[in-house]
């Protein structure tokens, strides 16, 4: 299998997931060591969970094209902005320059204007799962939820371990949206952004439902990414044991068995699945999740139904159906990649989650704030120093969850008994009336990035603020 099954996936009419992309019209490699992506972003007609829908695409698709990597490769994106208004391209998770031309979530490309990206990915840059979405400001939600998305592998030291290399691979974008009968995008009300969208119809990779095969004994290496605006998924693979090898930033020292997994959105996990049962068909099941209500504490929001995350039944995310010969198989190893546990911090900061009320109680003006600010991008809120470690501890009082991202450098989270847990992340859920503390080293790169709810309604809403992290000395 290669990329195009991946890509006929996310066209929709084909059947494999599959890929392992190498080249293609669109990824070149003419110089070496430069990936040269030619990527536009589009609002067109586009086929998603088998329906034709007025998305944007990138490429004309959705999502959109796969863009793979590796550590010391520049990449080059030449980016088209054909949509009718501003956008820009974040590289979530990538361990980047935030400044100039690089992961530079500042930049503005208005609409039939070109920017190219150029980023130099670190020799010692983690193999990886992350994801590409746009990040201006007021619109990220708008545009993610229209469609712009698209998984980037960085292959590393996890895929040069045979056993990992050995098993299929196939890579999931989880995307919802809501589509009107004419396949037209609709838009949720204030309410409804408060609470952070959800779409009623989900794809993966483009597609409702698809079929994933899998050899009798064999393993799929199944690479997940939350693409979507607010929705948290609770995979559970109907009697299968799943083994996380990879969370966010890159490889776990050892795989985890799980009965089930929580991706919170814009996280990303690879899962090891081995075809261990009597051959079938079993559903990737997404569980009921809630989020919590909206409002402080109990919730003075909680009779409006401000948050619909209470869904009842489980949906079908994909199906895996056995398929082909047997697979000798064979047992996963004990040690992936070590996690070298981030020294003791020099400094720890709070950041209080919150609202703030406009005009009224319930009209216009209500919006997200941290440490009582909304978003402001002329101001800086938090100043570092290159080199240092520090911890962050999120304070959650309202009763909603907040997943919280930090650009450009990942983290391990403070575990409730202190330890650090052995997993780069850089999403980590705050659940509501919780508080969780990360630490995180600003290492290599300095210049001004952000951090933010990745529940893009709340992003646009302000729950965002700008750090700097500046030279040393
Ligand atoms: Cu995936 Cu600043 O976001
Ligand atoms: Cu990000
Ligand atoms: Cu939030």
């Amino acid at each position: 299998m290669n990329r195009r099954s991946f890509l006929s996936i996310a066209a929709g009419v084909g059947t494999g997931l599959a890929f392992r992309a190498r080249s293609s019209a669109y990824q070149t490699q003419v110089v070496p060591g430069v990936v040269q992506v030619d990527l536009e972003a589009k609002a067109g007609w586009i086929p998603f969970v088998g329906r034709q829908a007025y998305l944007y695409g990138y490429n004309n698709q959705v999502p959109g094209p796969l863009i793979e990597a590796k550590p010391g490769d520049t990449l080059r994106v030449h980016f088209t902005n054909s949509l009718p208004e501003a956008t820009n391209l974040h590289f979530h998770g990538l361990h980047v320059s935030p400044a100039g031309f690089a992961d530079n979530s500042f930049v503005m490309v208005a609409p039939g204007e070109q920017f190219q990206y150029e980023l130099p990915i670190p020799t010692n840059h983690p193999g990886g799962t992350f994801w590409m979405h746009p990040h201006m400001h007021g619109s990220v939600a708008r545009q993610v939820w229209r469609g712009l998305a698209a998984p980037v592998i960085v292959r590393g030291q996890l895929d040069a371990i045979p056993e990992i290399q050995a098993a299929r691979e196939v890579a999931l974008v989880l995307q919802d949206v809501t589509l009107s009968a004419n396949g037209q995008p609709v838009e949720p009300n204030l309410m409804q952004q408060m609470a952070g969208r959800e779409g009623a119809l989900i794809g993966a990779s483009g597609s409702a439902n698809p079929t994933i095969s899998i050899q009798k004994d064999g393993w799929v290496r199944l690479r997940l990414i939350n693409a979507s605006c607010s929705r948290f998924y609770r995979l559970q693979l109907e009697e299968h044991d799943l083994y996380q090898i990879s969370s966010d930033g890159g490889s776990l020292p050892a795989p985890i068995g799980l009965s089930e997994l929580l991706l919170v959105p814009g996280q990303r996990a690879d899962l090891m699945i081995q075809g261990s049962r009597p051959p079938g068909a079993y559903r990737l099941l997404n569980l009921p999740y809630s989020r919590g209500a909206m409002g402080i504490g109990t919730g003075m929001m909680g009779g409006m139904g401000g948050v619909a995350a209470l869904a009842g039944t489980p949906s079908t995310i994909a199906t895996f159906v056995y398929a082909g010969q047997a697979n000798p198989g064979f047992s996963l190893p004990q040690k992936l990649v070590p996690v070298q546990p981030l020294p003791l911090p020099s400094q720890t900061r709070s950041f209080v989650l919150g609202q703030s009320m406009g005009s009224g109680m319930m009209g216009g003006g209500m919006s997200f704030a941290i440490n009582g600010r909304t978003f402001d991008p002329t101001r800086i809120d938090t100043q570092v120093r290159l080199g240092d470690t520090e911890e962050w501890e999120f304070i959650n009082p309202m009763g909603m969850d907040h997943p919280m991202h930090i650009h450009t450098n990942p983290f391990q989270v403070v575990q409730s008994d202190g330890s650090l847990e052995a997993a780069w992340r850089d999403v980590v859920l705050v659940p509501g009336g919780g508080r969780v503390r990360v630490r995180t080293a600003f290492q290599d790169f300095t210049g001004k990035l952000v951090y933010h709810c990745h529940i893009l309604d709340h992003e646009d809403l302000g729950m965002m603020g700008v750090l700097e992290i500046n030279p040393q000395g």
